[in-house]
């Protein structure tokens, strides 16, 4: 069952976005060589109590973080750990925020330092993407045509999409229907309406799209040992087109 926001809840949601969104602003100050993906977890769990939320993924399921910290390899999932980040690493946080009861879910790879050209592309791509499934989130349009608009362009670039984890509906809990998976057919699948909030996160490898499961049960990581990158946004579909509730330009 897909759950229609109304107004008054997206702007709830709005809210927990634009605290979200101030969160992963703060980090590209913060991620350098010689940080640890613990240090960050600290930081934003403090950050988030500060300011009267929640970090809703700790506890979710069991997992036990705020943050989800997954570094070169690592597709999603990865654990905050005490050891330093290196010059040239690349590192998705992600985390799902809850202020009032009101989620927001929102991932973003920042590199460490000065990273190599090929990265710096992998980011740039899987950045890019995400934006184009954004622009395809048009009320009337179906899921079939975010999927296509990502995959499309990503597969244009030379690089892949990870099927195994996708975008999800998302309310008054992470994980609601409908599912965005970001590839696709165009024309295919359910149609978007107005007061669907769902998130989109195309995960973007250097190499193959498959992954494999560490023994933690969580961490996903590509089958062949090349890069991933990851960017989410949180949206809303209005009459008037998507609004992103993650947004980190807004004023
Ligand atoms: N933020 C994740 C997503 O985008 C949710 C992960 S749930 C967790 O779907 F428990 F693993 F954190
Ligand atoms: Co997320």
């Amino acid at each position: 069952m897909i759950v229609l926001k109304s107004a008054r809840e997206i702007e709830n949601m709005k809210e927990a976005g634009k605290l979200l969104a101030a969160v992963h602003k703060q980090l590209h100050k913060i991620i350098k060589p010689g940080v640890t993906t613990w240090e960050i977890d600290e930081f934003v769990e403090n950050y988030l109590k500060k300011h009267g939320a929640t970090p809703e993924q700790k506890g979710y399921r069991n997992y036990q973080y705020a943050t989800c910290a997954s570094v070169n390899d690592e597709v999603c999932h990865g654990f905050p750990r005490k050891e330093a980040l290196k010059e040239g690493d690349i590192v998705t946080i992600d985390m799902v925020v809850n202020l009032n009861g009101a989620l927001a879910d929102s991932a973003w790879s920042y590199a460490v330092g000065n990273i190599s050209e090929r990265s710096q592309k992998l980011l740039d791509v899987t950045k890019e993407a995400l934006y184009r499934g954004i622009a395809a989130s048009l009320p009337g349009n179906r899921i079939g045509d975010i999927g296509h608009a990502i995959q499309s362009y990503v597969e244009g670039e030379g690089l892949s999409v990870v099927r195994e984890f996708i975008g999800h509906g998302i309310g008054s809990v992470i994980h609601e229907k409908p599912d965005i998976p970001h590839f696709g057919l165009p024309g295919k699948g359910l149609r978007l309406k107005e007061g669907m909030v769902f998130t989109i996160e195309p995960m973007v490898n250097i190499g193959e799209w498959k992954t494999k499961m560490d023994n933690n049960g969580w961490t996903a990581r590509t089958i062949d040992g090349k890069l991933s990158a990851q960017f989410e946004h949180t949206i809303a579909i209005t009459k008037d087109g998507p609004i992103i509730l993650t947004d980190q330009n807004e004023k």
